[in-house]
């Protein structure tokens, strides 16, 4: 348990990524954080171990075996995808302190996520920005005084784009995300609207929240990240330009509030906030996690894995930009989506879902 005041030994999972390596630096600025524990999934680490004087390392495999030995006090969570699942269930089970920035272990294991916090009985605080900036707005606020959170998008690099025009998009064009500089799989998540689609199920599971109660809306410049619609019709909103550092910042130093040297908002340079609704039939992955977050079971693992196996092949130049959508939704189709009672009936979900969409792939592939 932490306590406050002492130094915070972080072990770093998927240190050599985007968050991760923005994770090395605020740890770095800040004299209370240190770094205890490193993991990546190919990328040696041994530079980086010696730079920061960190003794636990493992490049790939399963890294809870590196938790138990480096015994930290948080878990930053930063691998992509879902091998970063046992990594997010070992934190909570364990009561460690859990900064998750990984959304697609918490989407594709919440039920299970849920019990192991439960048991654990340890903090839970979301990285992602938007997870980051409702956890603020929600923060102390009993739950039948709000009415809905809502989620921001920026829309991606294809916001205001038709299906045809979409049809013979480039991965380069894919990945020049206009607002984030992020990850590739994020990226291509966030130029079809999958992204947005985790992270609906992400909140539904951070803050107990029914689907009909998280909306998503289309912000361009990225500048609110989330917003808390109460009951007597006020809406709380969370501002900063888009930049990790700030809610990693505020993950690693929860409840306390570190300073950061990012300049704030300018309010005299003509920003300006705008809003527009989703258009689900040019990006309809963001419709169908929706409805695989409502069916529940292992459907948003099925979602998630099908996802993941098409955008790799998407970034690999096996698939069109189109037909990431379209392979999602034939595996959920196809997906039986029974009930995840333990890690194995998961895990199983994952592979089958896996082998659907593969399948799927090589269909497309022929036609
Ligand atoms: N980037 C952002 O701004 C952002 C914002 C919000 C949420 N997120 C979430 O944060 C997570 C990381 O995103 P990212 O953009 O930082 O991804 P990224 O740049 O692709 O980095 C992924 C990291 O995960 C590591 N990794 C992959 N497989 C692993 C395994 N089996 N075991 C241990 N480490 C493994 C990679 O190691 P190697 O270098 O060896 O491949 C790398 O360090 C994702 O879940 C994403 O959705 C990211």
């Amino acid at each position: 348990m932490l306590t406050l005041g002492s130094v915070r030994r972080i072990a770093l999972l998927g240190a050599t990524g985007s968050i991760g390596r923005q994770a090395v630096e605020v740890v770095a600025r800040n004299p209370e954080l240190e770094l205890c524990a490193l993991a990546s999934g190919s990328t040696a680490l041994d530079d980086l171990a010696a730079e920061h004087g960190v003794e636990h390392v493992q490049v790939g495999g399963d890294v809870t075996a590196l938790l138990e030995v480096a015994e930290p006090d948080v878990v930053l969570n930063a691998i992509v995808g879902f091998a970063g699942v046992r990594a997010t269930l070992w934190a909570l089970e364990h009561g460690v302190t859990l900064a998750l920035a990984n959304k697609e272990s918490l989407v594709a294991a919440g039920d299970l996520a849920l019990q192991a916090r439960i048991r654990g009985g340890g903090p839970l605080l979301p990285v992602d920005s938007e997870h980051s900036a409702a956890f603020q707005c929600l923060e102390g606020r009993p739950s039948e005084t709000v009415d809905s959170l809502v989620l921001t998008a920026s829309g991606g690099p294809f916001r205001g784009r038709t299906r045809a025009e979409l049809e013979h998009v480039t991965v380069e064009e894919t990945l020049a995300h206009p607002t984030w500089s992020m990850g590739p799989k994020i990226t291509v998540d966030s130029a079809t609207l999958a992204n947005k689609g985790l992270e609906v199920i992400e909140a539904h599971f951070l803050f107990g929240l029914p689907y009909e109660r998280i909306e998503v809306v289309v912000h361009p410049t990225s500048v609110v990240h989330a917003l808390v619609r109460l009951r007597d019709g006020a809406a709380l909103a969370h501002l900063g330009y888009p930049d990790m550092s700030v809610p990693i910042s505020f993950a690693l130093n929860y409840p306390e509030r570190a300073a950061t040297d990012l300049t704030g908002l300018d309010f005299t340079a003509g920003l300006t906030l705008e809003f527009e609704p989703p258009d689900l039939d040019t990006f309809p992955l963001l419709r169908l996690a929706r409805e695989a977050g409502e069916l529940g079971g292992t459907f948003p693992c099925a979602f998630n894995a099908a996802n993941e196996v098409a955008v790799e092949a998407f970034l690999a130049g096996r698939l069109p930009f189109l037909g990431i959508a379209e392979t999602v939704e034939r595996v959920l189709e196809a997906a039986p989506g029974t009930p995840a009672g333990d890690l194995d009936d998961l895990f199983e979900a994952d592979a089958d879902a896996r082998r659907l969409a593969r399948t799927a792939l090589g269909s497309e592939a022929l036609a």
